[in-house]
Parts: C-alpha cells; sequence; structure tokens
C-alpha cells in the first residue's frame, strides 16, 4: 500500500485545498492530512487564521477525502511523522516548490500545482474589512501602524492627532489626517487611542457615543468611575472596549500567567514588578507638563499587570511613595507601590527619568518564576526551585512586541461581537483608580 502526507492550515476550506487533497490521494492508496495547530501556525507567522484547530479537523474530515488525519505541531514533525507512518510520497502545492526537497531523504517529494485564483488571505480579506482611525500623538503609532499590516480584516483609516510633532513621519505621509476627532469617527469603525491619558476618557466616550469600537492605551481614564462609566457605555452601545497593553498579548507571558496560576511554584506570596526608562528631564517644559506621560501612566499599567491579574484587586492595603519633578506634583519621575493582601504581598517601580532593573519576579512557596529585564518584552522567563538542577526555562518567540496579538484579539472580538480581551475589566479599573489616585495625591507620600 502506498502512502501519501500532505500538510496545511486548511483555514476556510476552499475548492483550492479541495483539488489538492484529490489529486494527493490519487498520488497513493492511503493519504494521511498533518493540520497545523494554532501555536505552530504562529510561529510560521500565520497569526490571523480564522477558525479554530478543531473546526478545521472537521472540515478537513468532512471532505471524505483523507483515510486518516493528524495535528502538527512542532517544527521538524514531519520528518518523524514520515518515518513513524511508513510514509512513501510527501506532497504539498508548488507555492512550497524546493522548501521540502530536504525531504527526499524519507521518502519522494511531489510539489503539485496550486489551484490559481484562491487562497485562505484572500478569503479573510474579503470578509468586510474594519477601518480602523488612529487617535493621538505618540511614536507607539508608528509601531501599531506596521504591525496592523499582518492583520487580516484591518486597515486604516486615517489619523487625528493633537500635535503633528509627534507623528512619525511613516505614518504621516501616508495617511489621510482628519482635522477633527468627530470626521475620524465618521470614516471609522473604530479606534486605536494612543493621547495623552488626560484625554482618554473623552475620546473613549465619544467613539462609543458614536456606535464606534475601541482599543485604548492604558490607562482607559484617570479614575475607576471614570474607567467604569466608559465600560458601562460600551455595553449599552453594543461597542468593544479594550484596554491595550501589549505586554498582556505576548506568549511567554500569557504562559507564566498560566503556569503560575497552576500550582508550579506553589502559592504565590509576592509578586514584584520594576519598569523603569531614563529621559531628559531637563527638556520637559513646565508650562507643558500636562502633555507628558508620567511614570505611571507611562509604565505603571505594564508594572500593575501581573500583580491583579495573579493576586487580583481586593488588597487589604496599598501605599504610595513618588518623586516628583514638578512642583504642582504631576509628573512622577519614580514611584513605588506596596501592597498589601490577605496572603500575599506585592510591589511595583515605575521611573520616567529613574532607571533600575527592569525585572519581574513571582515568589512562590515552591519555587519563583524569574522574568529578566525588561520583562514587558517577555520572550524567556524561568522557574527556579531550591535545587536548580530542577529549574526549568521557557522561550517562546516574541513577534511585534505583542501588538500583532493584540490587534487580532480587537479584530476577532468585533467580528464575534464578543470580547476577547485578554486584560479583565477589573483590572483595567484598578489600574485608572491608581492612576487617578497618584495624580490626585490621593494618599501618595511624596519624597
Ligand atoms: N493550496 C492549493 N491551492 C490553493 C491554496 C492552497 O493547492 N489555491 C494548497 C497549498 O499549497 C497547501 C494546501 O493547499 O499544500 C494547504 O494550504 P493552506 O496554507 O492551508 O492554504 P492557503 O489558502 O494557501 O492559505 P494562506 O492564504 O493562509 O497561505
Amino acid at each position: 500500500m502506498k502512502k501519501v502526507i500532505t500538510y496545511g492550515t486548511y483555514d476556510l476550506l476552499h475548492y483550492g485545498h479541495i483539488r489538492l487533497l484529490e489529486r494527493a490521494k490519487a498520488l497513493g492508496d492511503y493519504l494521511i492530512v498533518g493540520v497545523t495547530a494554532d501555536d505552530f501556525d504562529k510561529t510560521r507567522g500565520k497569526i490571523n487564521v480564522q477558525q479554530s484547530l478543531m473546526e478545521r479537523l472537521e472540515a478537513v474530515r468532512a471532505t471524505g477525502i483523507a483515510d486518516e488525519i493528524i495535528v502538527e505541531e512542532y517544527e521538524g514533525q514531519k520528518i518523524d511523522d514520515i518515518r513513524r507512518y511508513g510514509v512513501d510520497i510527501f506532497t504539498v502545492g508548488s507555492d512550497w516548490k524546493g522548501k521540502f526537497d530536504y525531504l527526499n531523504e524519507y521518502c519522494r517529494v511531489v510539489y503539485l500545482e496550486r489551484t490559481e485564483g484562491i487562497s485562505s488571505s484572500e478569503l479573510r480579506e474579503k470578509k468586510r474589512q474594519i477601518c480602523l482611525g488612529l487617535v493621538g500623538e505618540s511614536l507607539l503609532l508608528d509601531k501599531f501602524e506596521k504591525e496592523s499590516h499582518y492583520v487580516n480584516g484591518i486597515v486604516v483609516s486615517g489619523i487625528y492627532t493633537g500635535n503633528e510633532d509627534f507623528l512619525p513621519d511613516s505614518v504621516k505621509s501616508s495617511y489621510t489626517r482628519f482635522e477633527t476627532y468627530e470626521e475620524l469617527l465618521e470614516y471609522s469603525d473604530a479606534v486605536y487611542i494612543v493621547s495623552h491619558p488626560t484625554k482618554h476618557y473623552e475620546q473613549v466616550k465619544k467613539a462609543l457615543l458614536s456606535g464606534k469600537h475601541v482599543l485604548c492605551e492604558s490607562p482607559m481614564a484617570m479614575s475607576r468611575e471614570e474607567c467604569e462609566e466608559v465600560y458601562e457605555l460600551a455595553e449599552k452601545k453594543g461597542c468593544i472596549l479594550m484596554e491595550a497593553i501589549k505586554t498582556a498579548y505576548s506568549t511567554a507571558y500569557c504562559r507564566l500567567l498560566l503556569l503560575a496560576k497552576s500550582g508550579v511554584i506553589g502559592e504565590v506570596v509576592s509578586v514584584d514588578s520594576v519598569c523603569t526608562s531614563l529621559r531628559d528631564i531637563n527638556s520637559l517644559n513646565p508650562l507643558d507638563i500636562s502633555n507628558e506621560w508620567n511614570s505611571i501612566c507611562y509604565w505603571g499599567p505594564n508594572a500593575m499587570l501581573p500583580i491583579f491579574q495573579l493576586l487580583g484587586s481586593q488588597y487589604a492595603e496599598r501605599s504610595i511613595a513618588a518623586h516628583f519633578a514638578d512642583e504642582a506634583k504631576k509628573f512622577d519621575m519614580f514611584t513605588k507601590i506596596d501592597f498589601i493582601y490577605h496572603n500575599a504581598v506585592a510591589s511595583l517601580k515605575v521611573g520616567n527619568g529613574v532607571k533600575s532593573e527592569g525585572e519581574l519576579v513571582i515568589s512562590g512557596t515552591k519555587g519563583y518564576i524569574y522574568v529578566p529585564a525588561p520583562w514587558w518584552k517577555t520572550d524567556y522567563f524561568e522557574i527556579r526551585y531550591e535545587n536548580p538542577n530542577d529549574n526549568k526555562r521557557y522561550f517562546y518567540q516574541l513577534d511585534g512586541e505583542g501588538i500583532r496579538y493584540e490587534i487580532v484579539a480587537f479584530v476577532k472580538s468585533i467580528e464575534m461581537g464578543k470580547i476577547n480581551s485578554y486584560i479583565d475589566k477589573d483590572v483595567s479599573l484598578s489600574i485608572a483608580g491608581i492612576v487617578g489616585d497618584l495624580y490626585n495625591g490621593n494618599q501618595v507620600k511624596s519624597f
């Protein structure tokens, strides 16, 4: 019996796939189809696959062409499969010509002519495009715009900015710049907001009132109450409202959260997170300080993320100590916050003008998780135990600092009409609450 094997993602199964499967089957007597798992697809750069692995497996099964279906989960698996199943012929479409010649050592390799005029990418594109307006004055706009090209189903409608000087040249030259925010909203289905945090609440509210979906850099508002209000409004208007903290969408960070929650370091007793960067404080215009991102806005959401996601927001005590650069005490160059929970503690240090080691340490009763600096761009972490022989190292490819996956989650949420955020509302509210307390000097010790 001649065994044939072929692999693919088979997202939104189309006749190009079916033709390939039929011809693959005709090459022998028994056809094995490998369907690529979501995680493996991500590492191959296919991040926007619409259907789940189960749906894709089911679609391939329903064609009735495959004699056996397997899941492709890791790099190098093809060699393993060919040996294990005693495969005679490996085949894929001609778009892969030459890429799998190395398998000739194990079996015959056949490239079948690809069907012209159809692909999963095109089908994903054809679904209605979401017009996304960019709002704000930050270099992040540049990164965000670049990352948006990796995601199917979204197209930038234009930009509204309060300050042209902050716009990166690449963004300036490529898009319509709207004179008013209202105009941008008119031409957009959704907005990404990265203006100064003091503007977020008004801009988020306005967008929601116009029925637009919102992805807003954290903090979403300058108080817990305002944050609560916009979440309620989003629900009322049937709009998606998501907080943007790119770290929350990085694979390594998501995995370390799951590991910590599943007890690999025992009970979590302490979370200590540090995020800092240097800046030239003398260049700050004292009259214009309200346009600057202070430490708590710039780094606070990142630093608070693992604390609230692991320990929740019901802390018993909290103390804030901040070092301000201005007399009005709005620009904290450095802030240290300590939290005491019922059975754990946490601390964070943020600095925009003061530098420290940007690590994350999660301590538990059996061991600890260590993420080296800069932990917020994490692709690597370690779980360490008393006996170093038990230590484990984890590495996950990080593409686009997490922004790409953040946009995918936003687009999926809009398409499904259901929030697919990695950041709970409760976490957003707590972040906004702390930022507001610092701005208003509410129980803040300055030094
Ligand atoms: N294939 C084909 N003809 C097409 C599309 C795909 O013969 N028009 C083949 C591919 O060469 C591959 C298999 O079908 O052997 C599975 O392809 P997959 O990557 O899942 O589909 P694409 O439509 O190419 O997906 P994408 O657009 O995401 O790359």
